[in-house]
């Protein structure tokens, strides 16, 4: 893919990463992603945006290779798919100055072993001039990693937001063109990239609401040439109220548990609360991690085994506790045979989370009549607890 100008002297470069299915050997990506840099030609100097995946650096040069002086390569972020390549840039250009907050310069040295001497620092706030435009550097840190900035092109009104705003898409449109499908992708980015960070997320969406933005351009995922739209997902997203969703992610061995989860899902559905049903023998856990944005209760349906929780089960809790949903009730639900310690181990594994536990159901085996009817005065309980807050 070869260099294409999003606006006057201003150019979308990168890699469009068609085959990636997992980011940090963690994180599915079902549409692959993008890595996206952004070349400024101002009057006087010129300045690349974000670097891409060192993998991809080859595609990066290539569109560079008319570029004969780059002055400025900005790091908003040290993040390697991001910075991962500026050192090969850095060796074609030797005279350009990496520009970067002080927090993203120590970092960039421990992970990419740049000399300190490349680098210009900036404070938030601070401006350099490249001619006809000048960049502007808004420290957003915790955007997710501490170092993190965006940066605005004043004269142009440009956010160039690297991680913020990304999402994780592979297509060959710059801008954004279904707006649906990149809400979702988005959304998903969030969840499990953002979350565990909202307050301060909500901080720095309050200090972008100074400035005139006409374009987000991410260094993930299409451009956004109409952004008020994601700005106010995000606002949605990091200080909305949870909504009348239970999230019950569940496993089962012989059966058994699943027979509770579906009497659960009867009985919720009954009372007028939304269930999404997470089986994690096959889910996709970043749709769990989407759920999780707006889901009020957390239902985790986990057979017990060698004395405690199931262990799929157990990672779904860890994950839960990691990305600090803003859920407001738990409880949890399975069946055991022998005993064990599965709520007492799962209850310990989500610190995070400043839940209400309502009264777990565990059951010898295949679920007995009565302990159908303590599901359905579970699923009560949760529709109570719903309308206590005004959510039906
Ligand atoms: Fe896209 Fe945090 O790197």
């Amino acid at each position: 893919m070869q260099k294409r100008e999003i606006k006057d002297g201003i150019f979308k470069l990168g890699s469009i990463d068609w085959d990636r299915r997992l980011f940090d050997s963690l994180i599915p990506l079902p549409d692959g992603t993008s890595y996206n840099s952004y070349l400024i030609c101002g009057s006087e100097k010129t300045v690349l945006i974000d670097s891409v995946d060192p993998v991809m650096s080859d595609e990066l040069m290539d569109q560079l290779s008319d570029v004969k002086k780059i002055d400025y390569i900005i790091s908003n972020h040290a993040e390697q798919d991001h910075s991962g390549s500026i050192p090969v840039v850095l060796k074609r250009y030797p005279d350009a100055k990496v520009v970067a907050t002080p927090k993203a310069k120590g970092i960039l040295i421990d992970l990419l072993h740049i000399d300190e001497n490349a680098f210009v620092t900036v404070e938030d706030g601070e401006t350099i001039p490249i001619g006809n435009k000048t960049l502007k550097f808004i420290h957003t840190p915790w955007v997710h990693w501490p170092e993190t900035m965006v940066t605005y092109l004043v004269e142009d009104n440009i956010l160039f937001s690297c991680d913020f705003f990304g999402s994780h898409i592979a297509t060959s449109d710059i801008f954004v063109t279904d707006q649906g499908r990149v809400h979702e992708a988005a959304k998903r980015y969030f969840a499990e990239i953002m979350m565990p960070f909202r307050n301060v997320i909500e901080k720095n969406l309050e200090k972008l609401k100074g400035y005139e933005i006409r374009m987000i351009a991410p260094s993930h995922g299409q451009v956004y040439d109409k952004p008020q739209w994601i700005m106010d997902a995000y606002k949605e997203w990091v200080t909305g109220g949870p909504k009348n969703l239970v999230s019950l992610p569940f496993i089962s061995m012989h059966g058994s548990t699943r027979v509770m989860v579906e009497r659960l899902l009867s009985g919720l559905t009954a009372h007028g609360v939304s269930v999404d049903l997470f089986n994690l023998a096959v889910t996709d856990i970043g749709k769990l991690a989407m759920s999780l944005v707006d889901a009020a209760t957390i239902v985790v349906g986990a057979p017990t085994v060698l004395a405690g929780p199931h262990p799929v089960a157990a990672y779904a809790a860890f994950l839960a506790n990691a990305i600090r949903p803003r859920t407001k009730f738990l409880s949890i639900i399975g069946s055991y045979e022998w005993g064990g310690k599965t709520v007492e181990t799962l209850a310990g594994m989500i610190p995070n989370l400043k839940v209400e536990v309502i009264e777990p159901v565990l059951c010898k085996g295949l679920p007995k009549e009565a302990d159908l009817l303590a599901i359905d005065k579970l699923a009560q309980a949760i529709a109570d607890k719903h309308r206590g807050i005004g959510l039906i």
